[in-house]
């Protein structure tokens, strides 16, 4: 629909400087976790909610491979990396961070506020 923006825009860093190539625990780097997060919009049908994106550098390098969720209402946006809590990154200070999950349509359905 035109002019329809998604509820959810969630910001993959690919960037070939750190994300790209350093992974998460479970071995997941920038481009796999792109992936992943777009296969789970389409195995659930939210491609009319949420936009997955790739993008370079958004800081907090030092807990890649990192990603935003951005919600449109009201939500915020949430840091996600490989880490858990409260971490000071460039630009932004101190932030909280969320741990990436295993399940990488748990991480879109937390941020879509689904029940
Ligand atoms: S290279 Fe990915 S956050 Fe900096």
């Amino acid at each position: 629909m035109p002019g329809h923006q998604q509820e959810l825009n969630i910001i993959v860093c690919i960037d070939p400087r750190r994300c790209g190539y350093v992974p998460d625990d479970m071995g997941r780097k920038g481009p796999e976790l792109l992936t992943g997060l777009r296969q789970a919009v389409v195995d659930n049908d939210w491609a009319d909610k949420v936009q997955v994106t790739p993008c370079r550098c958004i800081f907090g390098c030092t807990y890649g491979p990192r990603l935003d969720a951005v919600s449109r209402h009201g939500g915020g946006k949430v840091l996600y990396g490989s880490t858990e809590g409260k971490a000071t990154i460039s630009r932004r200070g101190t932030v909280d961070f969320r741990r990436i999950p295993p399940d990488l349509t748990q991480l879109v359905s937390d941020n879509l506020g689904t029940e």
